[in-house]
């Protein structure tokens, strides 16, 4: 589909080999790079920080999707687009200064999502909806790759796309965790136009390029 944006998550990519994967994601024709950012606190796994964001933008010209998995968020947000990220987004949850850090974002030039957990319900993000260009529906708990699509999300998409449209919002959905080509669709189908993949792109059993193919004609 044309009205599709994938956003390869270099969570699962070789990092012996980042630049190449990266390169071969490309090719291959993702939209954008996901950089999911982990700091042991806000979710149980470490990761990446802005120095892995300034390494993608380097080798690629991609536009660069951040995904803050972190406490406190303000403080990284402005680190994060001086590396090069293009789209930021926080999380709703633990975060009583949500709406000045969306703010920020967009002060600093870069394109703002919110995001909610499985455990976060669609209403908690109504009054931020004017301070975001795009939504993030987890459709797995956040900390890994590799997990299986929640089923409950599909319902949850199709309640904020309600919103957005009562709301006069043009705010993409994003989705991100489980996404492969049997759960594309469903998303699709209730609404999300941006989708996140790690393992289905850079675990692909026969390889990136036949990975992202594969999603990218996953609807019909
Ligand atoms: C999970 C991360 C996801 C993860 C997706 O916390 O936010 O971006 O990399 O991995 P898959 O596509 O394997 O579910
Ligand atoms: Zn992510």
């Amino acid at each position: 589909m044309d009205d599709i944006i994938l956003s390869a998550s270099i969570l699962s990519a070789d990092f012996a080999h980042l630049a190449n994967e990266i390169a071969q994601a490309e090719a291959a024709g993702v939209d954008w790079l996901h950089i999911d950012v982990m700091d042991g606190h806000f979710v149980p796994n470490i990761t990446m920080g802005p120095f892995i964001v300034e390494t993608c933008r380097r080798v690629s010209s991609l536009p660069l999707d951040v995904h803050l998995m972190i406490e406190k968020p303000e403080r990284y947000v402005e680190a994060f687009i001086r590396a090069g990220a293009n789209y930021v987004s926080v999380h709703v949850e633990g975060n009583p200064n949500i709406h000045r850090t969306l703010q920020t974002i967009r002060s600093l030039g870069a394109k703002a999502g919110i995001v909610l957990n499985p455990g976060t319900p669609a209403c908690a993000i109504s009054a931020l909806l004017p301070a975001v260009d795009f939504i993030l529906v987890m459709t797995v708990n956040p900390g890994y790759s590799g997990q299986s699509f929640l089923p409950e999300s599909v319902a949850k998409i199709s309640e904020i796309k309600m919103m957005l449209e009562q709301y006069h919002s043009t705010a993409l959905i994003q989705v991100d965790g489980g996404i492969n080509t049997e759960t594309l669709p469903l998303a699709y189908q209730a609404g999300a136009r941006i989708f996140v993949a790690a393992t289905a792109i850079f675990k692909h059993p026969q390889g990136i390029q036949e990975g992202v193919k594969s999603l990218r004609t996953a609807v019909k």
